[in-house]
């Protein structure tokens, strides 16, 4: 047979988890292959069906031994730009100190901000880069990062541009967030609705304007910003033309789940006190439900996200590290997986979904996180049997090698 094609590189022997809803678990292929070119999926399926031998087909031609191909994982809610760290926190919460308690007394997300303040640009980016390559070593090839350590404009904007400064140098996609109705900065105390205006104004039309962020988000909280605080931050998001999404239920339920629905956003986060009424809302508009197991386990919260409740509504659950200082130092999204499934009860097929295609919905993303011809060539090639390992480990990393957009990235054997 004529060669009839001519892909860049092509796998042969191995094995597919494509994750496309709909087909069988996982999505899976036992003897498949898969080609790449110009930095898209120029096909995958069943080896047999190769419209010839697989050597005549590509540039380059690998055997991939019988490993496990998915898409490259995507981290879906991060604040991983930020400088200093919280462990003298840790010590006091193992103490008797709640996480609440800490930020009414100035500390928690505000020592942070006087850090991350204090630092300049190129600290920042040299801090948070060895975050990201942590996250990159196991397969990462998309990562959301939030501002929210700066709550003034300029600080919020440096750490913005931290972020894209890390997409251009490293192998990775990056979407950002508006995160400015983080915390009340100490400069604005007992003037919250002050706080909102400069949010609202000065700050999200100098971050739009630079083009900085991808979407906006907030913290609806007894210690971050009410309803109505948190609507104004979705309207002005609206006028710049920007989706929004929202930390949610983390610590009770104020409805903001609810109100993130109506205003179509792409996630709500945590949601751990999330009731019937509000999956229902997000399930509606499509909203994603983004789970945090590793803010779950560090601030030893009890109260488990309805899992069932997703499932009965048919809403899409993502999982993500939530790195940041405070409730989640975690670098490592296949330990999320790990924990969506003995935390949070999740199946690993739930947990592998939730770090691709859900995690692609998540952020609005529809060119990833599934294994199809015209997606983009983000692909992790691990060292395991079947993907239920990947959640089934912990502590260990099985990849072997990583694509990003067509190229292979990192390789470890
Ligand atoms: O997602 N909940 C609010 N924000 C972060 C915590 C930030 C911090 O404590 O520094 C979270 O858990
Ligand atoms: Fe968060």
């Amino acid at each position: 047979m004529t060669p009839s094609q001519n892909w860049d590189l092509l796998w042969h022997s191995v094995k597919l988890a494509c994750m496309n809803k709909g087909g069988s678990a996982y999505g899976l292929i036992e003897d498949g292959a898969i080609a790449v070119q110009d930095g898209t999926i120029a096909w995958a399926g069943s080896a047999s069906e190769l419209p010839g031998p697989a050597e005549t087909l590509a540039r380059e031609v690998r055997d991939g031994e019988g490993m496990c191909i998915t898409p490259g994982l995507i981290d879906s809610h991060t604040h991983l730009v930020y400088a200093g760290n919280r462990a003298r926190e840790f010590e006091m919460r193992l103490e008797g100190a709640s996480y609440e308690e800490l930020a009414k007394a100035g500390g928690g997300i505000l020592s942070t901000v006087q850090a991350t303040r204090n630092a300049s640009e190129e600290a920042l980016f040299e801090a948070s880069k060895p975050r990201l390559m942590s996250l990159l070593e196991e397969g990462v090839t998309t990562v959301e990062i939030k501002s929210g350590y700066g709550l003034e404009t300029e600080t919020e904007c440096r750490m913005l541009r931290v972020a894209r400064k890390l997409e251009s140098e490293l192998p990775v996609s990056i979407s950002t967030s508006f995160l400015g109705a983080h915390a009340l900065p100490a400069e604005f105390q007992g003037r919250s609705d002050d706080y909102i205006d400069l949010v609202c104004g000065e700050m999200i039309s100098e971050v739009a304007q630079q083009g900085l962020a991808d979407a906006v988000d907030a913290f609806c909280e007894g210690i971050g910003f009410n309803l109505a605080q948190t609507e104004r931050v979705f309207q002005a998001a609206g006028k710049h033309g920007l989706p929004v999404k929202l930390h949610a239920e983390q610590l009770s339920d104020l409805k903001g789940a609810r109100l993130a629905a109506e205003y179509g956003a792409v996630s709500a986060d945590h949601l751990e006190y999330i009731e019937e009424d509000g999956v229902t809302a997000m399930a509606e508009s499509g909203t994603v439900a983004n789970l945090l197991p590793g803010a779950f386990y560090f601030l030893r919260e009890t109260k488990l996200p309805p899992l069932d409740l997703f499932r009965k509504h048919d809403v899409p659950v993502a999982l993500a590290t939530d790195c940041n200082p405070g409730s989640s130092p975690a670098e490592s999204l296949l330990l999320m997986m790990n924990m969506g499934c003995t935390l949070f009860r999740m199946t690993p097929e739930e947990a592998l979904a939730g770090v691709t295609r859900n995690a692609a919905k998540a952020l609005g993303l529809d060119d990833r996180g599934v294994l199809e011809k015209g997606k983009r060539a983000d692909l992790v090639i691990w060292d395991v049997e079947h993907p239920a390992e990947l959640s089934y480990r912990f502590g260990v990393n099985p990849c072997n090698t990583v694509v990003q957009s067509g190229k292979i990235v990192r390789q470890f054997s």
